[in-house]
């Protein structure tokens, strides 16, 4: 028997009115995103890959079409619930991963389950569970700017994953990284959600992250125009372990970055 999509996008239509100027996003997405799957969709700049994320986020609304997430649909919903079904269901990872600069990695971490109600004893063993997970045990207590660019996007991962979130939606988030640490970031990004069976969805201009796809998709002028099925196994991909960062030497705090 076939499983349900975690994601079904049917008809997906976004767009702008600036002025007298309208702008048309999306033009008609037709997309299905199934459990535990790592999906990529690229394009050229403008295609509609961020406003096709966002709408399937809940971070902004479709002007036509219908979006369904685990089975309910969205464009129905209340914002009471679908900021309820944001925390509980999707995790989100940015180019620039948003982190909070004046708290550690640990609570940058922590925050999101706190927020969905977790106890705090329990919050924070997932937290570090999750920098673990990534590699980061030995970078718990470092504030985001003491932090490597390839590491600050760890902890984005281990705090889109910290909930058990069916949903991983992440965008460019190689971009602001060199291809060695973007290449490590896509392989822990897919080793963290497929040990959580989360399904990711990235929107890249990184062929270091259409290397690790799935399935591959390719949207131009708010459309996808080209899916193809990626030749690799996916089982292939599941292999290698996660390369824990080292601890280092105490800093003295005067000690600029
Ligand atoms: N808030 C907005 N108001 C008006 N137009 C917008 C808005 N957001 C996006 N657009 C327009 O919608 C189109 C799609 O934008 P989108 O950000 O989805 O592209 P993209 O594929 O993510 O591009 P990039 O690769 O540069 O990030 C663009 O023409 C953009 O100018
Ligand atoms: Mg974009």
């Amino acid at each position: 028997m076939e499983t349900p999509a975690i994601v079904q996008v049917t008809k997906l239509e976004k767009t702008y009115r600036l002025g007298n100027l309208t702008v048309s996003a999306l033009r008609g997405v037709d997309f299905t995103l199934q459990q535990a799957e790592f999906v990529v969709i690229t394009g050229p700049s403008g295609s509609g890959k961020t406003t096709l994320l966002n709408i399937i986020g809940t971070l902004d609304k479709p002007s036509a079409g219908m979006v369904t997430i685990d089975g309910e649909d969205i464009t129905s919903m209340k914002d009471g619930q679908l900021t309820k079904l944001r925390r509980h269901k999707i995790g989100f990872i940015f180019q620039f991963h948003n982190l909070i600069p004046v708290l550690t990695a640990l609570e940058n971490v922590e925050l999101p389950l706190l927020t969905a109600g977790i106890k705090p004893k329990a919050a924070r063993e997932r937290a570090s569970l999750m920098l673990e997970r990534v590699g980061l045990k030995e970078r718990l207590s470092h504030l985001p700017d003491e932090l490597s660019g390839g590491e600050q996007q760890r902890v984005a991962i281990a705090r889109a994953l910290a909930n058990h979130p069916k949903i991983i939606l992440a965008d460019e988030p190689t971009g602001d990284l060199d291809t060695k640490t973007g290449s490590e970031v896509v392989q822990i990004m897919y080793e963290a959600a497929k040990r959580e069976n989360a399904s990711v969805l990235v929107v890249t201009h990184d062929p270091v992250v259409e290397d690790r796809a799935e399935k591959l998709f390719e949207m131009r002028d708010g459309m996808i125009t080209r899916a193809s099925q990626q030749r690799t196994p996916r089982e292939s991909y599941r292999l290698r372990a996660i390369e824990p960062v080292p601890p280092e030497p105490a800093r003295s705090l005067s000690q600029p970055n």
